[in-house]
């Protein structure tokens, strides 16, 4: 793996402790990690087999979420905060194939994640892509920096796939939810995917206390009702907040319900 050896990037990798990016990477079967990421994601499927299917789950939610945002709802902003590591169709890539002029801005503050920003920076000429190296809980950072390429008074889907759970107190997860839907205007959407120990994910509990104790950041689960009132003031389009998996499959799938909640909600 490239790691720049030597570059300000490199000096924050920490190869020697599995980052969740690495480690996400590695559950999806893609190239871009360490052994202390390969022995930490082993020991954690050992212990809960079904998170390979939630990675995949979680991906494969993303597709079909741009999808519907790209296509039938009409948004050619995307905010994607929590990007991961580039994989097959990332965000701009599912976005601008529907709608070239799609505009979308990453952030993430994984130093890898930053090393392999270029290949997230691919955009269509009609439309633009953009990387912010931040902290989730930096949201004033983010807005700033992601309106060099986004108009913040026209709709935005605002995307926390997979993050929240990296934020421990429910109240600064709930204030980060709330400082970035209050900066878009109605008609922006909020998609979200987050981690339980409900829908079959109770062996869970001991792969992410090995988690916490073997890698970083350290993580936590909640339950539905607690994710639902991320998406409070919004309005919830159907199927609501369900295993996403199980979130407007396509036809040809025949998905099996996964501890990962997934919903997309649009901004009234
Ligand atoms: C489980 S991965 C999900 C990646 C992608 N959103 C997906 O759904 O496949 C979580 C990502 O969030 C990033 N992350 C975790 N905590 C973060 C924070 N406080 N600020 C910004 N990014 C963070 C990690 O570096 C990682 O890339």
């Amino acid at each position: 793996m490239d790691d720049r050896s030597g570059s300000p990037e490199a000096a924050r990798l920490n190869p020697g402790v599995a980052h969740n990016a690495r480690v996400w990477n590695y559950w999806l079967g893609g190239k871009d990690h360490y052994p202390a990421d390969r022995e930490v994601g082993e020991r954690v499927f050992g212990m809960f087999p079904n998170i390979v299917h939630v990675a995949r789950a979680d991906r494969a939610f993303l597709g079909r979420v741009v999808g519907h945002l790209a296509g039938e709802a009409g948004v050619r902003q995307f905010l994607d905060v929590g990007t991961g590591l580039p994989t097959v169709d990332n965000t701009h890539e599912v976005a601008q194939r529907l709608a070239p002029e799609s505009r979308i801005v990453y952030v993430d503050n994984d130093p890898l994640v930053l090393v392999h920003a270029r290949a997230l920076l691919t955009s269509t000429p009609e439309g633009a892509t953009d990387y912010v190296d931040a902290d989730a809980r930096d949201t004033a950072t983010i807005l700033r920096e992601a309106a060099r390429t986004l108009d913040l008074t026209r709709p935005v889907a605002v995307m926390l796939l997979g993050i929240l759970n990296f934020v421990l107190d429910t109240e600064e997860a709930l204030s980060i939810v709330r400082g970035l839907m209050d900066a878009v205007p109605s008609g922006s959407y909020l998609a979200l995917t987050h981690p339980t120990l409900e829908l079959g994910g109770e062996a869970n509990v001991e792969a992410m206390r090995f988690w916490n104790e073997h890698a970083t950041p350290p993580i936590t689960a909640r339950t539905g009702e607690e994710i639902t009132h991320f998406f409070d003031g919004l309005d919830l389009l159907d199927p609501g907040l369900v295993s996403c998996s199980l979130w407007r499959p396509d036809l040809l799938e025949s998905p099996v319900q996964i501890s990962q909640y997934g919903a997309l909600a649009r901004k009234p």
